[in-house]
């Protein structure tokens, strides 16, 4: 039975939490497997808006298995703070399950990537100062504190200490920050400990086992495809890979264990934070998508920069990713507009056009979109549940970016509660899903 991953197509925020949430439904298990407190997923269930940033969106369902996997980092103070709001609303936590081997986000983390930023000065990469890529790099140095390094003060703190040690140069500024007295940092992460213990497992294990019975698991992204460590626009890229390949390292699960792959994108672009983006609409167009839009940052608040659909790029990520499906999110913010544009190229310096997505930093920073034009419509579309329901210039426009990056599209979403979708025909075999797994 399938194993489906969602992924972000785009530079994070095509709402993949809605879409996580509707496959939730149908699903058995749902999995989160990179990144961490750096992601947001509003969620509009049954009536009620949730902001997530650890928990995996099936959270909401209750019963269903939700895994924090082993590629997370995690903030254990997020997290507890997470689950006591959930708590406080009568959600259901008991089926959560966090990998003993995922690494936590420590006090220290956070203050070298505020530091590390304010240092680049105008090169910095706007993170979201979570401590994510300071995370990261003591992991690949093995310098890492581990979600199962909780459960043991003595090694804990012989950790804590051993992760420090190479950063005391970097850290003096900080020297007198209560937040990083060694007693003081111990005794708070084993209160951590102490408050998920209930929920720590070998949960590579309990996923194999639910693919084993044939269930449906979704593997659920954060960030986007442009903002992947090795293939995204580096350095303004977060520091874990949120391609689908990165499901199987960071779920503990085999490539041949993944059958569906959709790729999330908005009708249009956007991205926070510093870095390339050809298709920008620095402008007053650009304001006002940004406004219909709502694209003010879950995470920090910040308004997002706004663009035309970027076709290249979404090729780009249709071949990394292997889509087997695309979501459009968000048509119904581009109602009104009279012509729309989709970039099918680039044009760089001297010249230089290319239909690829450029390897080389120098030329995709200097990078515009080359446009196609095409008819918009008027109608207000969020009412519509079906292809036929919707005008003849929007269907043209999903048949048009369909086409380009030969991906058929499984569900189009026109508004932010969750039956304001679409099911297309490519979607619908999931949307039957559950029901003939209840049969
Ligand atoms: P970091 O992940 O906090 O290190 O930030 C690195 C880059 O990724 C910055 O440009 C952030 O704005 C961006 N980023 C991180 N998480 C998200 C997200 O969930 N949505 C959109 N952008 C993100």
């Amino acid at each position: 039975m399938p194993g489906i991953v969602v992924v972000g197509a785009q530079w994070g925020d095509e709402g993949k939490g809605k879409i996580t949430d509707l496959l939730a439904e149908r699903a058995d298990a749902v999995v989160r497997f990179q990144g961490g407190n750096n992601a947001g997923h509003t969620i509009v269930h049954e009536g009620v808006t949730y902001k997530l940033h650890l928990m995996p969106s099936g959270i909401l369902h209750p019963g269903k298995l939700c895994v924090i996997g082993n590629g997370v980092v995690i903030d254990p103070k997020i997290l507890t703070d997470e689950l006591d709001d959930l708590r406080r609303r009568d959600i259901d936590t008991s089926a959560l399950r966090i990998s003993a081997n995922a690494h936590l986000i420590m006090p220290y983390h956070m203050l070298l990537d505020h530091a590390g930023e304010i240092k680049l000065g105008k090169l910095q990469i706007g993170t979201t100062r979570r401590g994510i890529g300071p995370c990261y790099s003591d992991k690949a140095a093995r310098l890492g504190i581990r979600v199962q390094d909780l459960l043991d003060e003595k090694i804990l703190k012989k950790k804590i200490v051993a992760a420090m040690e190479p950063k005391r140069l970097s850290l003096r500024e900080f020297a007198r920050d209560p937040r990083l007295d060694l007693q003081a940092m111990t005794e708070e992460y084993l209160t951590y400990g102490h408050r998920i213990k209930q929920y720590i497992a070998d949960t590579s294990r309990l996923v194999l086992e639910r693919l084993d019975d044939g269930e449906l698991v979704v593997f659920e992204g954060a960030q986007g495809t442009l903002l992947d460590i090795d293939h995204g626009t580096y350095p303004f890229v977060t520091s874990s890979n949120p391609i689908a390949g990165s499901a199987t390292i960071g779920a503990g699960v085999g490539p041949r264990d993944i059958t569906e792959v959709w790729g999330i994108t908005k009708a249009y672009s956007t991205r926070v934070g510093a870095g390339p983006f050809p298709t920008e609409l620095d402008d007053a167009l650009g304001e006002e998508l940004r406004e219909r839009g709502a694209e003010f940052g879950t995470t920090t608040g910040r308004p997002r920069r706004v663009g035309w659909l970027d076709l290249v790029a979404l090729r780009y990520a249709a071949r990394l990713n292997s889509l087997s499906a695309l979501v459009i999110t968000k048509l119904d913010v581009l109602s009104g507009q009279p012509t729309l544009r989709v970039a099918t190229r680039y044009r760089a310096d001297e010249g230089l056009e290319t239909d690829h997505f450029p390897y080389h930093q120098t030329v995709l920073h200097h990078s515009v979109g080359e446009y196609e034009e095409l008819p918009g419509w008027s109608e207000d579309i969020s009412d519509c549940r079906s292809e036929q329901d919707l005008p003849a210039a929007a269907r043209d426009y999903l048949r048009y970016v369909s086409e380009f990056v030969r991906v058929p599209i499984a569900l189009v979403s026109v508004g932010p509660a969750r039956e304001q979708v679409i099911w297309t025909q490519a979607g619908r075999s999931m949307q039957g899903y559950g029901a003939r797994a209840a049969a």
